[in-house]
């Protein structure tokens, strides 16, 4: 294609963005935990808690993951629950499983080190393409575009691009429109950028075009009445809902928990037996029937204990809470990894937030009646998350759990 060619398509950006959008970022950019200093591992760590998630959101789960393994050592020497644990009030499972894998791939491969190309960082757990080149750029300059949600809605309204950036092939002519004016010299703060600049400036309702730095460059804000129309989104379908049954059994003050497979949905967490209701199949019998198939235990008396709902990132769930009581554990041996566990120690347990939500429904319906670890006031739930000062995280309104 000759250069004439190129030089007309009005996707072409120019060429004084990149110092406009430089100069800006090093007066504006937040002081964010993870830009204290340019650790791989800090950064690693922080991209991967970002993902599909706000700055207020990620930050405080951020302090605590590094301050709890402050290294790649550390993590990878770190059991799978505890690393749950860290960050279980926010409900990212997978993300932390992956962490942990990737840390134990970087100690025996790597030295305890990150390696610096975006080939190798792809290949660790959990590292996808954006976060390969995003660590690869702003860690050790590597001259890579990283566009996560908020670079791509600025890339797409700076180019007026009309396509939905969830395709790959609007995805990549996005790229190479920014490949064209990311400096060589300072390709990570230019990404970083581009991420800041969306955050705060290019929000995705409102955006503050008047005090853009850039909006001499976008032609979106140059164009149309509206920029805030693009990108344009194909809308999603609904998530599925599921309707299961739980049991929870106590066994003489002890609950009978059982661990999920490592892979797949909230895998490695912790929660009460239970299982789908199966159509024509009543809550109750659905209890009784996933108690004994799961665990061989043949249901005691059932009381019904009102019904638990909750959004996961891909579906969304009504368990139908029953409880029953068993003068001890039988004492046979469980099958699988089940355990029987007091209150106090399922708190310490990691588990799926609609989990804690049937402890929390539990200890706030046994006011006057005897409950496991009795003594334990009825108003306060045990799985509380573990946070700064004893008081909880605050809780972003949209966040759901991630599988
Ligand atoms: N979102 C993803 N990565 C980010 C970063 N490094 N700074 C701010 N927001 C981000």
């Amino acid at each position: 294609m000759s250069a004439l060619v190129r030089a007309s398509d009005p996707r072409t950006l120019p060429a004084s963005l990149t110092p406009v959008l430089l100069t800006w970022f090093r007066t504006h950019r937040r002081a964010l935990p993870w830009r204290r200093n340019r650790d791989p591992y800090r950064i690693w760590v922080a991209e991967v808690l970002l993902q599909q998630t706000r700055v207020a959101q990620a930050a405080p789960y951020f302090d605590r993951f590094v301050r709890a393994f402050p290294t790649v050592t550390a993590l990878a020497q770190a059991s799978e629950a505890e690393v749950l644990k860290i960050v279980e009030g926010a409900g990212y499972y997978a993300r932390a499983r992956h962490l942990r894998e990737a840390a134990i791939e970087l100690t025996t491969q790597y030295g305890g080190s990150l390696p610096s190309t975006v080939a190798e960082l792809q290949t660790l757990p959990g590292v996808g393409e954006y976060i390969a080149r995003a660590i690869a750029s702003l860690a050790f300059d590597v001259p890579t575009v990283a566009l996560e949600a908020n670079g791509v809605r600025v890339a797409t309204r700076w180019t007026r691009d009309e396509g939905d950036p969830r395709s790959s092939t609007v995805r990549r002519r996005l790229e190479r429109a920014i490949a064209a004016v990311l400096p060589r010299s300072a390709p990570g703060a230019f990404n970083e950028a581009m991420m800041e600049l969306g955050e705060t400036v290019c929000r995705p309702r409102a955006p503050l075009c008047r005090v853009c730095p850039v909006s001499f460059a976008c032609r979106a804000y140059r164009e149309l009445p509206d920029p805030s129309v693009l990108p344009h989104r194909r809308a999603r379908s609904p998530r599925p809902h599921v309707r299961a049954a739980v049991i929870v059994l106590d066994g003489g003050g002890r609950w009978l928990v059982q661990r999920r497979p490592s892979s797949g949905l909230l895998g490695g967490l912790f929660e009460f037996p239970g299982g789908k209701i199966e159509p024509g199949e009543t809550p109750r019998e659905a209890a009784q029937r996933e108690l004994v198939e799961e665990t061989g235990i043949v249901a005691p008396p059932l009381s019904a204990r009102g019904v638990v709902r909750h959004a996961y990132s891909h579906f969304t769930v009504e368990l139908h809470v029953f409880s029953g009581s068993l003068p001890r554990p039988p004492r046979r041996r469980l099958r699988g990894d089940r355990r029987w566990v007091t209150p106090a120690g399922l708190a310490r347990l990691p588990v799926p937030k609609a989990t804690e939500k049937v402890v929390r429904r539990l200890m706030l319906g046994s006011l006057g009646r005897a409950s496991p670890g009795s003594g334990s006031r009825p108003d306060r739930t045990p799985l509380s998350p573990p946070s700064e000062g004893g008081r909880r995280p605050a809780r972003s309104r949209a966040r759901r759990t991630e599988l």
